[in-house]
């Protein structure tokens, strides 16, 4: 199999972002582009929705739906491109993270996304989901050290389990893509984890 849109998921805190520089730079060494992005965000338009998103109050079904617009421009304008033109693309999360938060977390039924889903991206999975795993409490205390928190990382450990409990079901529905790597390790261990799975594809 030779996978090409590879999602980085995982709750806030678990500290997926540190390790993206080493995957790009592994996937460079094959000789093809790496496009590197996130969401929300990823296109202007999406960077705008991404402030929204971060510090405005709002419905929930209103944050789904905005994370879906920023979605859709996203695969318009960076993500399908990329892939016809044979890139690797590398996301700093994706629809998991809807799945994860707006439904797991807030409460929107999962059918109202897999519409959505269905709706803006068709046919499109990515072919393969690390999911960088750690128990709440280390993500809590990760993220109490870090720079001032977004409105998602100013919420409750209720929340935050319910959002692992939500990636981890995911991850059980979608064996065949998804990769687990235990965040809970030391720095150097979950790089090593994420240099052999990546080594992988
Ligand atoms: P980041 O801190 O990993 O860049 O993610 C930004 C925040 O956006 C994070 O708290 C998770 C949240 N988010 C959602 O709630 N739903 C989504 O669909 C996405 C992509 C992110």
């Amino acid at each position: 199999m030779t996978a090409k849109f590879i999602t980085l998921e995982g709750m806030d805190g678990a500290g997926k972002s540190t390790h993206i520089p080493r995957i790009i730079e592994i996937l460079k060494t094959r000789g093809r582009e790496v496009v590197s992005t996130r969401e929300p965000g990823g296109t202007p338009l999406g960077e705008r929705l991404r402030e929204l998103l971060l510090h405005e109050a709002m419905h929930a079904e209103t944050e789904t739906l905005l994370m879906f617009a920023a979605r859709r421009e996203h695969i318009a304008q960076i993500i399908a491109p990329a892939l016809a033109r044979g890139a690797y693309v590398l996301s700093d999360r994706f629809t998991d993270a809807t799945f994860a938060y707006q439904s797991g977390a807030k409460g929107v039924p999962a059918d109202k996304v897999e519409i959505l889903e269905q709706w803006v991206q068709e046919d499109l999975q990515p072919d393969m989901t690390l999911l960088f795993d750690v128990p709440v409490e280390i993500s809590i205390a990760r993220l109490a050290g870090a720079r001032s928190p977004d409105k998602f990382e100013r919420e409750s450990a209720d929340f935050f389990t319910k959002i692992r409990d939500a990636y981890l079901e995911r991850a059980r529905q979608n064996p065949q893509r998804f990769r687990i790597v235990d965040a809970s390790k030391s720095l150097g261990e979950v790089a090593k984890a994420v240099e052999d799975i990546i080594a992988t594809i």
